[in-house]
């Protein structure tokens, strides 16, 4: 049986229920899982043994909120945004054109790249969602297309109802004829709840018809202004709620209830409506940062995610994201790290998989070059990720020159 040491670890975050952090640590990996975690001096024997050379490790990003499948960008869009035009969600037709005149070999050429770049960059396990399809055809093709690539697969038809369709007619073929068709195929539906896309009547229905058909749900809510996002996705106890920029006290009230029966120090009892921020979409788009400080001071289980997409969030770098929670949005660095990584497992509802370093997880590990997780926000935008491991495998970081120290 092959074995894998990673040793001469200065600081490992484990992100487990307390938080716990070794110094001068080693891990042992065996067949994909976890199955030591110790110090350095006490690490058992293995076939195959890598030095980290006094680095940081922590668990690898868990991206729970991507948007991967498109073609061409909207820089110009982007640039007008910065002179002051406002964000209208218009522009996904223009993506939606783009990407259905790719032919199947160049969307998936796309969207290998764009998970290949995330992972050198620490992401170890990612969502992404459908909805740049935006017709029967189209959105059927991105779900067959992309299922076997990513790990995990949101479908998104009700995303924006297309020019010279009728709202209502456009929710009906959303939440049937297309719904019946991806099913088996995603694990979950999603819906843009939103002025300008579905409204609360529209939306149920597409939520309903998911829970009718056993799957899993998410919302888009509350990204543009306040509105029912909120209250729906804990009415259909969706796994989570992104975006949450406007929040009423209602609807921080009605998340914080959603996770009464949550014991955060032991991670265990009735799981809620997870809020996912996404703090670069707010910086592309100029909205409010998302209310993190308050949610997790609530009781509210947060997640952080990159959002990659070319309309608001045209990056998958989750130290970025990191680093701006933790300098504008008031979250400690130890809660940002579990936000973007045991958060996101909650919001994908693979806890138990991934999102923390435990014995018997999957071995989704990152390695900074730097020797404590502190650099990600006191060093932002620099390339830290030296190393990855996806189920114990190496990859390359970003920041392996092939150099060593
Ligand atoms: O999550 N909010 C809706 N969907 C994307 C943006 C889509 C776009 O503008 O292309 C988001 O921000």
């Amino acid at each position: 049986m092959s074995s894998l040491l990673l040793r001469n670890i200065a600081q490992l975050s484990t992100v487990d229920a307390q938080g716990t952090v070794f110094h001068d640590a080693a891990v042992l990996i065996q067949d994909g899982f976890i199955v030591w975690i110790g110090q350095d001096a006490e690490a058992p024997e293995a076939t195959e043994i890598h030095d980290l050379g006094g680095r940081a490790v922590l668990p690898g990003w868990v991206d729970s909120h991507t948007h991967l499948i498109f073609g061409g960008d909207r820089a110009e869009e982007f640039v007008a945004r910065m002179a002051g035009e406002s964000y209208t969600a218009g522009g996904i037709a223009q993506t939606t054109s783009a990407t259905a005149a790719l032919s199947d070999a160049e969307l998936l050429a796309a969207v290998n790249a764009r998970r290949t770049e995330a992972l050198s960059m620490g992401t170890t396990w990612m969502e992404t969602k459908s909805g740049y399809g935006l017709s029967h055809a189209e959105e059927v093709r991105h779900v067959r297309l992309i299922r076997p690539v990513i790990d995990q697969l949101t479908f998104l038809g009700a995303h924006l109802v297309p020019k010279g369709m009728d709202a209502e007619q456009y929710t009906d073929l959303v939440a049937g004829p297309m719904l019946a068709d991806v099913i088996g195929q995603v694990d979950f539906v999603d819906v843009f709840c939103e002025r300008g896309a579905f409204d609360q009547a529209q939306s149920r229905r597409v939520l309903a018809a998911a829970t009718r058909a056993g799957l899993a749900t998410k919302v888009h809510g509350n990204q543009l202004g306040p509105g029912p996002g909120v209250q729906l996705a804990v009415e259909f106890s969706s796994h989570s709620v992104d975006h949450v920029n406007y929040l009423e006290p209602e609807d921080l009230q009605a998340l914080a209830s959603s996770w009464s029966g949550w014991e955060r120090h032991t991670r265990s009892g009735l799981r809620g409506v997870v809020a996912t921020c996404l703090p670069a979409c707010d910086l592309s788009t100029r909205q409010p940062f998302a209310p993190a400080r308050a949610l997790v001071d609530a009781g509210v289980e947060i997640a952080l995610a990159s959002n990659c997409n070319p309309g608001t969030s045209y990056t998958c770098n989750m130290n970025f994201v990191v680093a701006t929670a933790v300098l504008q949005m008031g979250l400690t660095l130890p809660e940002a790290i579990a936000a973007a990584t045991y958060g996101g497992a909650l919001a994908l509802g693979v806890e138990s998989q991934v999102g923390s370093i435990e014995i018997g997880k999957r071995a989704d590990l990152q390695v900074l070059d730097a020797p404590s997780a502190a650099h990600l926000a006191y060093r932002p935008g620099m390339a830290l990720t030296y190393a990855v491991y996806r189920a114990g495998e190496h990859h390359r970081g970003i920041a392996d020159r092939g150099l060593e120290k």
